[in-house]
């Protein structure tokens, strides 16, 4: 992986992918988004895996988006192809059945935010800011920003961020409910680490399951996601974690989670 540092944490519960491009402002590239798909397609087969961290090389940028000079070189066919490519990643991110936490270390502009926004939560260090600066260039969000942040956001506060492409610091992105947290102080990673732990402590069928209730639930009227709820529940009761829970409970210890 020439574009991702991976690391293992907790056991290997917890991943932590790094872009590392910290030259271009970990800008995606071709090549970068060729290799994050490949990592999310991965992680799917990995069974400890409950969780990825992902964050940005230094403390300038969590991903300044698309990579602009490699788009400069690129024809209208090309333009279209990568567009395609990386909406198919971020979708695969965003229904993965591990839970994906944005550490948030900086610029997250264009497809550096529409990255954060595929992903289940996102943490954001003190000096970070966040923007879909997409209309500023000419163009629009072209990885599920114009879909993603009105679900995430409300459909007047999407129209506000994406018509002015303006900057968002972490306080008014905590207030708009665009992140989940902000981390006290620079070191973002830690605190969305501790979160991706604190996670991976629950049940993984259970994770993935509610992960997967929530996500197509909110694309249904509200008897069919209920239904889709008790379907999604089918998932738990069959078990062995199920009953692990239970009889934890009983023994008053922390459960030992296998993920069947
Ligand atoms: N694609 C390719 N390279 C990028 C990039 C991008 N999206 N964003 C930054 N870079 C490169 C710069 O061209 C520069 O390269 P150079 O050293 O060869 O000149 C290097 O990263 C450092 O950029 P610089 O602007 O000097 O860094 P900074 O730390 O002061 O600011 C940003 C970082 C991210 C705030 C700023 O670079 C920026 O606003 N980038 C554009 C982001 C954007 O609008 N993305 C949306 C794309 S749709």
């Amino acid at each position: 992986m020439a574009n991702f540092r991976v690391e293992s944490r907790a056991d290997g519960a917890v991943e932590v992918w790094t872009i590392d491009a910290e030259a271009n402002r970990n800008a995606i590239s071709r090549a970068m988004r060729a290799e994050l798909e490949a990592l999310v397609v991965a992680a799917r087969e990995k069974r400890g895996l409950r969780a990825v961290v992902l964050t940005g090389a230094g403390n300038k940028a969590f991903c300044a988006g698309a990579d602009l000079k490699e788009r400069a070189t690129m024809n209208e066919e090309e333009v279209r192809a990568f567009l395609h490519d990386l909406r198919r990643t971020l979708r695969q991110l965003e229904l993965s059945p591990k839970i994906f936490v944005a550490a948030i270390n900086g610029a997250a502009f264009g497809g550096g935010t529409e990255l954060s926004l595929a992903c289940d939560l996102r943490v954001i260090a003190p000096h970070a800011e966040m923007a879909l600066t997409e209309t500023r260039l000419a163009i629009i969000p072209g990885g599920g920003g114009t879909q993603r942040l009105p679900r995430l956001v409300g459909v007047g506060v999407a129209k506000d961020l994406i018509l002015t492409g303006r900057r968002v610091g972490p306080e008014e992105a905590l207030r708009l409910g665009l992140v989940n947290r902000v981390a006290p102080d620079a070191d973002v990673v830690a605190h969305a680490v501790a979160l991706a732990e604190e996670i991976a402590a629950g049940g993984p069928v259970a994770l993935a399951a509610a992960k997967a209730a929530i996500q197509e639930g909110m694309e249904l009227g509200i008897d069919s996601a209920l239904e889709l709820e008790y379907q999604k529940y089918q998932m738990v009761i069959p078990t062995k974690d199920r009953l692990e829970g239970l009889a934890a409970f009983r023994e008053k210890r922390k459960p030992a989670y296998k993920g069947e």
